[in-house]
């Protein structure tokens, strides 16, 4: 019998401990244990720790009075509250979904939020409900704009989920940086060197060390149009929603001068709003596309989203393999109980 229970159990009575509610702890450890088994385990049980110490310095509300204002059928603004980030998320596309499901599109903001992990999640939950999802987070300094050495975009994940009529749904969910900030972190906790190209040190050289890479820059994907992107995403999710924006977002691991006040947005829409055979006509897309000739080494074509499900299906017939430093942060988190 795999480990994912007892996981989930141990995180939940982690934030229960740390004055969360019990809904809320269920939400938070549904979410981590979710991002292990898909294999984004720098977005797991490795920053376990992050959130209770942001909890315990009070930097995340775990009691926070969440505030959803209702400005049209399809428009909602949240005041999060400080709440962490997956609290605020689940109950943000929640109202995005409602609103879709009524009016045909649900456009959610979300402000005063904390780092809520996987946006595919999220774009799950919508594509679950047949519906198309496109979703939005700002998060603290990594990336240089275009043109300028000092950091202030996000890694600024951009995420599409659409329902595809097969059991893996369509999530494309792509940070704009060459790789994303969490796995330079786990790099830096495990010992463990980066790629070459995806990161300068603070005098601007290459650099394969995690630790200079996350005091330097983080390169964009696609030069100009990366860092473009990123910006895309600061303005949806922080400058529209009330949230911080313009590199104001603060890093949850080493700046304690105050809640992170991070945005999201969510956008939710109905597939067959302009056709009435959506189904029909994302099936026959996939069909041509996954028929296209293939290179070398490539036996089959994915779309966005399969790889990750196939992953999953596998892992939830697997033990979590806890490395030594997560199990490390585990044990510490429950003798403090
Ligand atoms: N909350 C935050 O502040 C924050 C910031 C950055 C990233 N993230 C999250 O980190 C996660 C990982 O981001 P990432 O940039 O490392 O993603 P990634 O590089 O692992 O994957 C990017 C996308 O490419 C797709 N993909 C991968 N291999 C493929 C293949 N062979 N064929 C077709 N498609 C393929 C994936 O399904 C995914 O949609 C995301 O879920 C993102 O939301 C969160």
């Amino acid at each position: 019998m795999p480990n994912i229970i007892k996981l989930k159990k141990i995180v939940k009575k982690i934030f229960l401990k740390k004055g969360l509610s019990l809904k809320h702890s269920r939400e938070c450890a549904d979410a981590i244990i979710n991002a292990e088994l898909v294999g984004a385990h720098s977005h797991g049980l490795s920053r376990l720790k992050m959130y209770c110490n942001r909890i315990d310095k009070r930097l995340i509300n775990p009691r926070p009075k969440i505030k959803v204002k209702k400005i049209s059928n399809s428009v909602s603004l949240i005041d999060a509250d400080n709440s962490i980030g997956f609290v605020s998320a689940n109950l943000g596309i929640k109202e995005a979904i409602k609103n879709a499901k009524k009016s045909g599109i649900g456009f959610v903001g979300i402000k005063k939020s904390s780092h809520y992990g996987l946006s595919g999640f999220y774009a799950e939950k919508a594509v679950k409900k047949n519906l198309i999802a496109m979703i939005y987070t700002n998060a603290p300094p990594a990336v240089a704009p275009h043109g300028s050495s000092k950091s202030l975009f996000g890694t600024n994940p951009i995420c599409f989920g659409a329902p595809t009529g097969n059991k893996a749904p369509f999530i494309l969910d792509t940070s704009i940086s060459k790789i994303n900030r969490g796995k330079i972190r786990l790099a830096k906790k495990n010992n463990q060197k980066i790629p070459a190209d995806v990161a300068l040190d603070e005098s601007g050289n290459p650099t394969t060390d995690p630790k200079k890479a996350l005091k330097g820059v983080q390169l964009p994907i696609a030069e100009f149009r990366g860092s473009g992107l990123a910006w895309m995403v600061d303005i949806l999710s922080g400058v529209i929603t009330g949230a911080n924006h313009g590199g104001k977002v603060k890093d949850p691991f080493d700046d304690f001068t105050g809640p992170q006040n991070v945005g999201h947005l969510f956008f939710v829409f109905r597939p067959n709003l302009f056709v009435k055979n959506y189904k029909k006509r994302i099936k026959e897309n996939i069909k041509i596309i996954k028929k296209l000739p293939k290179i070398n080494r490539i036996k089959k074509i994915l779309y966005p989203g399969e790889n990750k499900f196939n992953v999953y299906k596998r892992n939830l017939k697997k033990n979590i393999q806890l490395n030594r430093n997560v199990s490390v942060d585990i044990n510490e988190l429950l003798k403090a109980i």
